[in-house]
């Protein structure tokens, strides 16, 4: 599985970075708006974190398929490779997706709140799908409808990955991850919370408390 950090916090992404095997950030101008910077200085500073084989995602802030276009083209040239458009599956930007399959930019399909939005945009070329598992769960089962499209790409032999989005809890992430996903895009806290469990914590204490004890030093060898 794919794990992508779902931030703008540079820090938090250079911390994760070095723990954790990431395949890139995935950004929305929610999340931008957040870092309280201008858009220009933060993704220049998430690309110069990144290496060049980690993916960069951002989204179109226009709404309308000219506008969209013209900031997909922009986002496609900010580095020299793996930058991919997220673009939100209205009727516009499912022409958008479209229009980019036939120019080579490579697209996610997000703001996704059913299987079926996800699957049309598959069918139009988008490379990743971004079901909002959250707040998917508003509306029915968000967990079930993310299983379901993984299911409806299988038989259908499509090649488009989803890249999960919209987690509040290390247990959705936990279902999906069981059920196959092929991408998860985290905020910081959920990661850590997958990472930090209090168990491991206690369990080191132990065993520092009882070489201490013992050999009073806590390292193996003198
Ligand atoms: C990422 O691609 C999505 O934009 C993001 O996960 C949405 O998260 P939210 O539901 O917390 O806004």
């Amino acid at each position: 599985m794919e794990l992508i950090i779902d931030t703008a916090d540079v820090q938090a992404i250079k911390e994760i970075n070095e723990l954790l095997t990431v395949t890139g950030v995935t950004t929305n101008p929610t999340i931008i708006t957040k870092s309280n910077k201008e858009p220009e200085v933060v993704i220049k500073e998430i690309a110069d974190v990144l290496d060049e084989d980690q993916l960069f995602f951002i989204q179109a802030v226009a709404t309308d398929f000219d506008g969209i276009m013209k900031e997909a083209k922009e986002i496609s040239q900010i580095r020299p490779k793996n930058m991919y458009v997220k673009i939100p599956v209205t009727r516009d930007g499912l022409k958008a997706i479209k229009e980019c399959k036939k120019l080579g930019i490579h697209t996610l399909a997000t703001a996704i709140y059913s299987a079926d939005e996800a699957f049309l945009a598959a069918m139009n070329g988008a490379e990743y799908l971004a079901p909002y598992v959250n707040r998917m769960c508003n509306y029915g089962d968000g967990v079930q409808e993310v299983k379901d499209l993984i299911e409806m790409l299988k038989v259908n032999n499509l090649p488009s990955k989803i890249v999960a989005a919209s987690f509040k809890n290390t247990y959705q992430a936990h279902e999906l991850i069981k059920a196959g996903i092929q991408a998860e895009t985290l905020p910081p806290d959920v990661i850590m919370n997958m990472v930090d469990h209090p168990g491991t914590k206690i369990a080191v204490g132990e065993f520092t408390m009882n070489w201490q004890k013992a050999y009073h030093r806590t390292t193996l060898f003198k």
